[in-house]
């Protein structure tokens, strides 16, 4: 027991029963790895307010400086690599692929894609403090937040005026960046919070929670001119046939009485085997006589194989509303999840594959919503490159960053195999016509002077 004390005596700093209190009574003064900030104490000890003063906004070390770094001209110089570029096959190439720190890049291309991109997909370190393979994952919370506005303000301006922002980010750093988004973007263009069901497995050893959800944070540049588009509607076959070999196609007959009863609608049918059909008591058909007599000779009233059952009306799958509504919440079934990703990653790069890759099929949702055949897609944190594979794969255009030393390693192969049409998994249903058109260039920072 005493030695127990002893030891526990050992570990005790003068100031831990007045910081235990602080912590119990002002939690909001401190910070995640726990130290104290006296001058948010101060700012919660003042007695006198100055109402007119205080607004909504999200203040942290630094904030100036990041407002700053988005604003000073970049020093940086594009080097292109000409060998590549000039090649045939890849001269009339309209994708961009850039090596380097984004912030940088950024810059050079607004100089010529000002307001011409339709969709950008970020996938930024989450700040879990993990230090992954291939690159860091752990700063201090306002160096984060330094790190990501100056580039959602260049990512903003790249926007077309009928584009859309996706950002991928876990719950470690989402309220604030839905802050930090609505202070760029405007609390009027937030479109939706997707919750993204990225894992299935339950850790066990999880301290709180077993975290299985990512957010997908979506902003218009402009919420009046943004236009979703709608989802394919899974093709359910099931239900349709086609037994009168009509040729418009699969169809399902509904019934052709309405609960409602309409008095113009409750008239005698006579069927095709002379029997005679009236609605049901309290209830009438759909629709008046004459409707029903357009519908007849359109071949469109069912009596059955035999011609002697109740008429139904005959619905063609073709003439289906051929789209839906996304929902907010995007199963793993439907999009994929993190084991999904690993798993297209083991495939490509079996001895090294990228830590924290996205799915190709989340990517592609995004894609499908937000974007047409042609438009300009980019990601300025690419990583293994998930994004500018299947913008390509779906023909769109693309424009890709990445830092990191797996942009030689791995996004470059990766990329050289789908514009090769080497890869042909997943969402690989087209590929744009022609061969590679990778335009691989890379920031050099000059001399110091
Ligand atoms: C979570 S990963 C992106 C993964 C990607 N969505 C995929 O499917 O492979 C984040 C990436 O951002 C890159 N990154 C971090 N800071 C950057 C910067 N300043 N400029 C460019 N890339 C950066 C990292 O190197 C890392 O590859």
């Amino acid at each position: 027991m005493i030695k127990d004390v002893l030891k526990a005596n050992d570990s005790v700093n003068i100031n831990d029963t007045d910081i235990n209190a602080l912590k119990q009574y002002f939690p909001s003064c401190f910070s995640k790895d726990g130290s104290f900030d006296v001058e948010k104490l101060a700012k919660r000890l003042k007695n006198k307010i100055d109402v007119s003063r205080e607004g909504y906004e999200l203040n942290f070390l630094g904030k100036s400086y990041a407002r700053l770094l988005a604003s000073v001209d970049t020093t940086t110089v594009i080097k292109p690599n000409q060998q590549h570029n000039v090649s045939p096959e890849n001269a009339d190439s309209e994708n961009i692929y850039i090596s380097g720190d984004n912030l940088d890049a950024l810059k050079h291309l607004l100089k010529s894609y000002a307001g011409q991109v339709k969709c950008i997909y970020i996938d930024p370190p989450y700040n879990t403090g993990n230090a992954f393979e291939h690159y860091d994952d752990g700063i201090e919370h306002s160096q984060w937040l330094n790190l990501i506005i100056p580039r959602l303000r260049l990512l903003r301006e790249l926007l077309s005026t009928d584009g859309s922002i996706w950002i991928s980010i876990d719950d470690d750093e989402s309220h604030y960046l839905k802050v930090v988004c609505d202070e760029v973007f405007g609390r009027q263009n937030f479109v939706a919070n997707v919750i993204w069901h990225k894992k299935h497995t339950r850790a066990n050893d999880a301290k709180w929670f077993s975290d299985n959800h990512d957010h997908i944070l979506v902003f218009a540049k402009n919420k009046e001119e943004w236009k979703r588009i709608l989802l394919p509607r899974p093709i359910e076959e099931k239900g349709y046939d086609n037994p009168d070999n009509d040729q418009r196609g699969l169809w399902a007959s509904q019934p052709m009485q309405v609960k409602t009863p309409s008095e113009k609608c409750i008239y005698e049918i006579n069927g095709p085997t002379g029997k005679k059909f009236w609605p049901p008591k309290g209830r009438s058909w759909q629709f008046g006589i004459d409707r029903y007599n357009e519908l007849v000779i359109d071949n469109r009233i069912w009596f059955g194989e035999d011609g002697s059952n109740v008429p139904r009306i005959k619905k063609f799958l073709s003439e289906v509303k051929q789209g839906i509504v996304p929902l907010t919440i995007w199963p793993r079934e439907e999009v994929g999840d993190n084991q999904e990703a690993k798993g297209e990653m083991k495939l490509l790069f079996p001895d090294d594959p990228f830590s924290t890759p996205k799915p190709e099929r989340l990517i592609q949702r995004i894609m499908m919503l937000a974007t047409h055949e042609g438009d300009f897609v980019l990601d300025s944190f690419l990583g293994s490159g998930t994004t500018a594979a299947v913008a390509h794969k779906m023909g769109r255009r693309w424009i890709g960053i990445e830092l990191g030393e797996h942009a030689k390693t791995h996004c470059i192969p990766r990329l050289k195999q789908v514009v090769d049409g080497n890869d042909q998994r997943e969402v690989s249903a087209r590929l744009l016509s022609g061969k590679a058109v990778v335009v691989s260039s890379s920031i050099h920072l000059p001399p110091p002077s």
